[in-house]
């Protein structure tokens, strides 16, 4: 839509920087986007960005096959910000001169500002602080760019053309290493490209009411409710925007958490003015999920089954013929994007059925998780709603290594309820991002308990600190914590008899199991 901000496109460059980039982006209040490196300079240019940022990226830019841009991005008349691997790029396409100079700069790093410090370092003092992390360096700017910073390894750490727009760094402003990191990219957005602060959870409700209304116009519509953040804040988007024609619906599927499906009835009526319609689809979904164990399938036949449940709805209720997802930008990254591969189809994305009779309305597609929680406590969500820890579509389907079976599903929920409850009790559920437990159906070890021998299955807790979901490192929970969750799940859980902690991060694992 015309009047939806200009973006300022992070084009990556290959490494997990360009989110963290695109957060720092939307953090200053500017709206951004990420772009993959091999759009032509017009299909750019079609996006009307009003700045461009080139990440950093693991390649050199000797390599043939390193990641290029469009040389004609260069000539769009838009602002543009190397960093890092887009810093030699830059240096390298506009007749600079990259060596291999043998000056490999890795964390905290002390740059050297040459005043007059130009734009972007104009907050710094003589000798600051930033984070590095390269090989070659650039040895000689191209022409009409002034040089702004050094350290005591490499000539040019920063350097600029204003007159043109273009700015660059060796360091990483992202990052929270380097402290002034965030004043550099101001800098950029607001004197570089001219960008007022000007995404606000007040300009996002408006800007996402006004896209809601072009798309469903008079019709009715279904929001699937889940009890989770996303899909509360997506309802309240649209109720917002479309008021009665929203009917919400929460399909209970029998994979939910212990208590789920009465708390979210108990939170919906006490919070929201909507129409709800609760599903008891535990039966159908539990048939269809009989004997699958593959991780995939799983999450086809889960996607499949919620759009069948949704059409029936529709079909009795209300005629909908639109569908809300609580679909975020992170999910929309991760199964879209050119350099990420597929790693697991996300039920709100990838695990949908191609036949199915809703159009979509995803009001948070462009937001990432932090943004959906502002927006939510903007629009009135209470604290525990806001502040709820992610929990997948799937639900305990994907915690459970082996089949959904009843039986199966009862071990991992009442472990899980013990590992909440003893993380809540610790004060620990708002510094983790996820405290859950998987089941290992397919494993069995022998135990001793009382005079017996046991063989029965292990449960894994996993319990991860993460900004965003894309990466995340194992919590160090407290040894006690620990112990208690552990002889708990043993003395209450009958079919377990051991449990282990997963210290693995992401990547190479991932968040959840399956
Ligand atoms: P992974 O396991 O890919 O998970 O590291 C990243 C985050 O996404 C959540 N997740 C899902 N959320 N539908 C969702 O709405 C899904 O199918 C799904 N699968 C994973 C996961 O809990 C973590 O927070």
């Amino acid at each position: 839509m015309d009047d939806h901000p200009r973006p300022v496109l992070v084009v990556d460059l290959g490494a997990q920087y360009a989110q963290l980039i695109a957060r720092r982006v939307r953090e200053a209040h500017v709206y951004s986007e990420i772009v993959p490196h091999d759009l032509t300079a017009v299909e750019i240019a079609a996006k009307r960005p009003a700045g461009i940022i080139l990440s950093g990226g693991p390649a050199s830019v000797y390599e043939p096959d390193g990641p290029q841009v469009d040389p004609g991005l260069f000539e769009l008349g838009v602002p543009v910000l190397g960093i890092c691997y887009g810093h030699q790029l830059m240096a390298q396409m506009l007749g600079g001169e990259v060596g291999n100079t043998g000056a490999r700069e890795y964390g905290g790093t002390q740059i050297h500002v040459v005043r007059p410090a130009g734009v972007l370092l104009q907050d710094f003092p003589e000798t600051d602080s930033v984070w590095m992390s390269h090989g070659d360096g650039v040895v000689k700017a191209p022409d009409g760019f002034l040089v702004t910073a050094s350290t005591d390894l490499i000539p040019i750490a920063a350097m600029e053309d204003p007159q043109r727009g273009m700015f660059s760094i060796q360091f990483h402003p992202e990052v929270s290493h380097t402290p002034r990191g965030q004043a550099v990219m101001k800098r950029f957005l607001y004197e570089g490209c001219g960008l007022l602060p000007d995404w606000t959870p007040t300009n996002i409700i408006e800007d996402a009411v006004e896209r809601i209304r072009a798309q469903v116009g008079s019709a009715e519509v279904l929001c699937a409710l889940s009890g989770g953040v996303d899909s509360a804040v997506a309802a309240l988007l649209v109720h917002k925007a479309v008021g009665a024609q929203l009917t919400c619906v929460f399909v209970d599927h029998g994979l939910n958490r212990d208590g789920e499906p009465d708390q979210v009835e108990e939170t919906f009526a006490r919070y929201f003015q909507v129409p709800l319609v609760h599903v008891k689809a535990e039966d159908r979904f539990l048939a269809k999920l009989e004997g699958v164990t593959d991780p995939e399938r799983k999450r086809k036949i889960i996607g499949e089954e919620f759009i069948r449940v949704f059409e029936e709805v529709a079909h009795e209720h209300t005629g909908a013929r639109f569908l809300v997802q609580g679909t975020l930008y992170p999910d929309v990254i991760e199964s879209g994007s050119k350099t990420a591969a597929n790693i697991k189809s996300h039920h709100n994305v990838g695990g949908l059925p191609e036949d199915m009779d809703f159009e979509l309305v995803e009001p948070l597609r462009e937001l990432f998780k932090d943004e959906v929680r502002t927006v939510g406590a903007e629009l009135g969500l209470p604290e525990e709603i806001v502040r709820r820890q992610p929990f997948p579509g799937p639900g305990l389907a994907v915690r459970i290594v082996g089949e959904v079976s009843r039986e199966n599903l009862r071990m991992v929920r009442a472990a899980d309820a013990i590992v909440r409850e003893e993380i809540m009790r610790a004060g620990l559920e708002h510094t983790t991002w996820q405290a859950f437990c998987v089941l290992l159906a397919d494993v069995q070890s022998v135990g001793v308990m009382g005079d017996g021998r046991t063989y029965e299955h292990p449960i894994v807790v996993r319990c991860v600190t993460s900004e965003d979901a894309m990466t995340a490192d194992w919590a160090k929970l407290p040894y006690e914590v620990l112990d208690r969750v552990s002889s708990r799940v043993i003395r209450e859980v009958p079919g377990v008899n051991r449990v282990a902690y997963d210290i693995t991060s992401k990547p190479p694992g991932t968040i959840e199991w399956e």
